[in-house]
């Protein structure tokens, strides 16, 4: 869903919907646990993957959004209000509170979500579809599931889910790549970012393009839970937040970028890594994220924020500071899950080795589908590090 929809601000929401409610899943296992002893590498029942698979499956971006916010997530609500009220005399303090917490979050999950949803039959056709598919499993309050009539048919078993061949960034202008070495072509010049003689102000207008830009990293991890669903949980938690911190981190360059006089629609959005990532597999998509990309992205960030530190901007050294700390912990989950979703993927090889291939077949994917995406703006239009530069003055 997160690639298929366009505007930055509803991908941001969704994200950290999608963060609140794994936590929510975080403190039921950790309740859970103690109550029963569900364990950490429980996952979820095939009964309910089916219903998500189901769910991706959508005939458009507008469709699938109502589906998940109108269908599965209101369903999911009833259920912790029926739970809420069933047990609310029986419930330990800090379950009930935690229970209260859940419900508020989801109920304030629709009304954010309230101004992006559309309607329309294709998308009332859809949703009355995924309500019986969910209803197939059973109705909220632990009512009995409701059969299907005989001519329902589960779509995706037909029309299996398959990634968007590029991912969505309607109504902004997009191109191949932000980073050049020439400032009349892109906004990000590496060479100038390491020059000590550029000037403070430049490299902290690049720097929140390329945070801004790590909205790409919100589109391609988020292919990566639909291709592991039978994932253990602490995998899809730490996702999450993957995800989440993501969408922060392209969020800084987002508000930031207009405090100081940039028009976003003139800066373009990179589709470079999502068009050849979605033609790797999963494990090589995370691998190549977490083992690459994070992992050296240190060494110039570092010299960045020491420059940045030049300006005395608190605000600036804060957002870096926190995209810093998140990367580290970035790496720390590649490390963790990589050779989980290896196994799910049905990898064996060694992790270095796998790697090290996976690097190689990066760099073959690049030549077939890199560099394909021509700027949408003409020189001129376009926001560059030529117009960085006039605009310090
Ligand atoms: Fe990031
Ligand atoms: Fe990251």
């Amino acid at each position: 869903m997160v690639s298929r929809v366009g505007e930055p601000e509803l991908k941001y929401l969704i994200c950290q919907h999608v963060w609140e409610s794994a936590s929510h899943g975080r403190f039921i296992r950790e309740r859970g646990r103690e109550l029963t002893g569900f364990g950490k590498s429980e996952s979820v029942r095939p009964a309910i993957w089916k219903v998500f698979h189901e769910a991706a499956v959508g005939i458009d971006p507008d469709a699938v959004l109502a589906g998940f916010y109108t269908v599965l997530k209101p369903y999911l609500l009833a259920n912790y209000q029926h739970y809420l009220g069933a047990t609310h005399h029986l419930a330990d303090w800090p379950s009930r509170k935690l229970v209260e917490e859940f419900i508020g979050d989801e109920e304030r999950h629709l009304i954010e979500i309230a101004p992006w949803l559309k309607t329309g039959p294709t998308i009332n056709v859809w949703c009355a579809h995924l309500r019986v598919a969910l209803e197939s499993i059973g109705q909220p309050g632990g009512q009995p599931a409701i059969t299907p009539p005989p001519d329902f048919s589960w779509q995706h078993e037909t029309r299996p889910y398959a990634h968007p061949e590029t991912c969505n960034r309607e109504p902004y202008p997009v191109c191949s790549s932000i980073f050049s070495p020439d400032p009349k072509e892109t906004p990000i010049v590496r060479e100038w970012l390491a020059d000590p003689q550029t000037d403070a102000r430049v490299i902290r207008i690049m720097i929140y393009v390329w945070l801004m830009m790590e909205l790409d990293a919100v589109d391609y991890l988020s292919t990566v839970f639909v291709d592991t669903l039978e994932a253990p949980f602490d995998l899809h938690h730490d996702l999450a937040r993957h995800l989440w911190d993501e969408s922060r981190h392209s969020q800084f360059g987002f508000r930031q970028l207009p405090k100081h006089g940039v028009d976003l629609s003139t800066v373009e959005h990179s589709l470079e890594l999502y068009n050849i990532l979605v033609h790797m597999p999963p494990a090589e998509r995370y691998a190549m994220m977490t083992m690459e990309f994070e992992a050296n992205s240190f060494p110039t960030k570092a010299l960045i924020m020491d420059r940045v530190r030049e300006l005395n901007d608190f605000e600036a050294d804060t957002l870096l500071a926190f995209d810093r700390n998140d990367e580290q912990n970035h790496i720390r989950y590649g490390h963790q899950w990589l050779p989980v979703i290896m196994k799910l993927c049905g990898h064996e090889e060694p992790v270095e080795e796998f790697v090290k291939a996976t690097r190689a077949n990066f760099a073959k994917l690049a030549e077939i589908h890199g560099n394909k995406t021509p700027h949408s703006l003409s020189p001129e239009q376009r926001f560059t590090g030529e117009k960085i530069l006039a605009s310090i003055g």
